[in-house]
């Protein structure tokens, strides 16, 4: 499996990640759902195929599933992102605290702010960002971020030296990718306050079952050729580029080749996150990676 640079943060990622926050109809993500060890087990096959590189958030609920693969690997073998839906100081340092704690490590080597959707949401979540900066100052972490969940957040990264990474969302048809124009839906979470007393107080099989279905989240060709064209100044000022949603959350899985030779191909991502649930599919990618 080729080896890459993440930008210049020096960290060395596989061309091929492993996600472990798929979607699910339950509002969990897959890979919560899976036994501690069935996940650990995969994270370790893909390990082996040279896949160093674990993608998770604090959302995801897959801490465990982390550690429990950590027992059986050299910390700095493996390169761990996570993300944090925090906007302010205290919550960040108690969100960071709980992820290290949780995954028995005492460094991360990216931290992102997550599913940022808009500039404006950059904006409200600088605090976090200022927090995780001087985490990395203390050298408890290696890289700091966002995950974007929109193009206008995406052109915002392009404005702040700081930002060492980005993961974006990326696939040849323009499902579940990154739109200029939200729905209610996803204007009502890109504020900060909204989207965690929903999260704190509405079961997650509610949120899901009213989250847009990925095909009316389709965006036009022009539409994917701004997120990439943006993504690829992003590159360009060397910053590190992750691609997610690769297959479109499964939507793309009878055109998988194609949807891996797409991403393979593109010059700006540095590295690929796919959400993988079986050792078929693990082989398969590394293969193609
Ligand atoms: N905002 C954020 O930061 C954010 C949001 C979402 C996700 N993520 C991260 O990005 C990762 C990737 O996103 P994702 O998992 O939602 O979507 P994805 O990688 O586009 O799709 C994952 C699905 O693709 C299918 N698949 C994988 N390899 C395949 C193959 N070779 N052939 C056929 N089907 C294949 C699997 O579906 P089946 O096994 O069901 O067929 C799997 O569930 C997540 O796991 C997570 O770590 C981050």
């Amino acid at each position: 499996m080729e080896r890459v640079k993440l930008g210049k943060t020096g960290i060395e990622i596989s061309k091929l990640g492993i996600g472990s926050g798929t979607a699910h109809p339950s509002g969990y993500c897959a890979q919560a759902l899976m036994d501690t060890k069935e996940l650990a087990e995969l994270l370790l096959f893909a390990f082996e195929r040279g896949v160093n590189f674990w993608d998770t958030a604090f959302q995801y609920g897959t801490y465990p599933h982390i550690r429990e693969a950590l027992k059986k690997v050299k910390r700095s073998e493996v390169v761990i992102a996570t993300k944090l839906t925090t906007s302010h100081e205290k919550d960040t340092i108690r969100d960071f605290e709980i992820s290290l704690r949780e995954l028995n490590v005492d460094y991360l080597d990216v931290c992102l702010l997550h599913g940022v959707r808009t500039g404006h949401e950059l904006k409200t979540r600088f605090n976090a960002l200022e927090t995780l900066l001087e985490f990395k100052r203390k050298g408890k972490v290696r890289a700091v971020g966002l995950s974007a969940h929109g193009l206008s957040a995406l052109k915002s990264v392009t404005q702040i030296p700081e930002i060492d990474v980005v993961w974006a969302r990326v696939n040849f048809s323009g499902l579940c990718m990154d739109p200029c124009r939200h729905g209610l839906y996803d204007k009502l979470a890109s504020v900060s306050w909204i989207k965690n007393s929903v999260r704190r107080f509405l079961p997650k099989k509610i949120i899901a079952s009213v989250r847009p279905v990925p095909e009316s989240q389709m965006i036009s060709p022009d539409e994917r050729k701004e997120v990439e064209d943006t993504l690829s100044i992003i590159h360009t000022q060397s910053k590190g580029v992750v691609g997610m949603k690769v297959l479109a959350e499964g939507h793309l899985r009878d055109e998988a080749q194609r949807a891996l030779r797409y991403v393979r191909g593109l010059p700006f991502v540095d590295s690929s996150i796919i959400g993988m649930l079986n050792k078929d599919e693990i082989e398969e990618n590394c293969r193609a990676f």
